[in-house]
């Protein structure tokens, strides 16, 4: 899995636009599809509404019962690894990982729909999913995805914990969105937002959201990608 990252050193100013307050707030556990913008927030408006179509967040994209199905499944083979974190040119710091390609029914009714929500009909996928755990201390540092193993659009499950995901312009380090990735949520990152900026899971010290901490738990992400073109 470490093929499929290239690794980045970036920088970065500040402007938020909506409030995790409002996340928090019942007004926003009720979501409007298929993004919702209060769960993007970035350098300013005009590179919020410019990378909107390429970065969307869908909360409550599993429910609890489906989360526990995905868990179960993971759990007896993720539990034979130790996480990793010694390794310093690694993309991913206090992980373990696997892939997977065969999955009982309930699971794979999850991920058919996360498949047909962020893929168009007929896109050629990669076979494996991808599952990462990172421990609570775990993180990500900011990476494109390999252009040569991954086509335009990855997408994501979040299990266990929020998290909070920056983007960054490879080439405009100012320009920047972050994402609120709620637990059970989706996201799908494509095109511009997969090829021009990296991406980065925020360690627990450094997990805010608009000014608010979002306290990080170990987080278990589900991740299916397409083949490039
Ligand atoms: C990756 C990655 C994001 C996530 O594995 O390349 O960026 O949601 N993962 O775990
Ligand atoms: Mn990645």
């Amino acid at each position: 899995m470490k093929l499929l990252r290239v690794t980045a050193e970036y920088a970065h100013g500040i402007c938020v636009l909506k409030s995790y307050s409002r996340y928090l707030g019942s007004s926003c556990v009720d979501l409007t599809a298929p993004g919702d913008a209060a769960l993007v927030v970035g350098s300013s408006r005009e590179l919020v509404r410019r990378l909107g179509s390429q970065v969307e967040v869908r909360t409550g994209f599993i429910t609890q019962e489906e989360e526990d199905a995905l868990l179960r499944e993971l759990e007896p083979g993720l539990k034979k690894k130790r996480y990793e974190f010694n390794h310093w040119d690694d993309a991913i710091h206090g992980y373990r990982e696997t892939e997977r390609v065969t999955w009982g029914t309930e699971c794979q009714n999850i991920l058919n729909r996360v498949r047909s929500g962020a893929f168009a009909a007929g896109s050629s996928l990669l076979g494996p999913v991808h599952v990462l755990d990172l421990d609570k201390t775990g993180y990500i540092k900011p990476h494109i995805d390999s252009v040569k193993f991954c086509g335009s659009t990855i997408t994501g499950l979040s299990l266990l914990s929020d998290s909070v995901m920056r983007l960054v312009k490879g080439d405009t380090p100012s320009e920047w969105l972050d994402l609120l990735l709620p637990r059970r949520s989706l996201y799908i990152l494509r095109d511009q937002a997969r090829y021009d900026y990296t991406h980065e899971i925020l360690k627990d010290e450094k997990s805010m959201f608009n000014g608010e901490k979002v306290p990080r738990q170990r987080r278990i992400s589900v991740i299916c990608r397409n083949l490039p073109g």
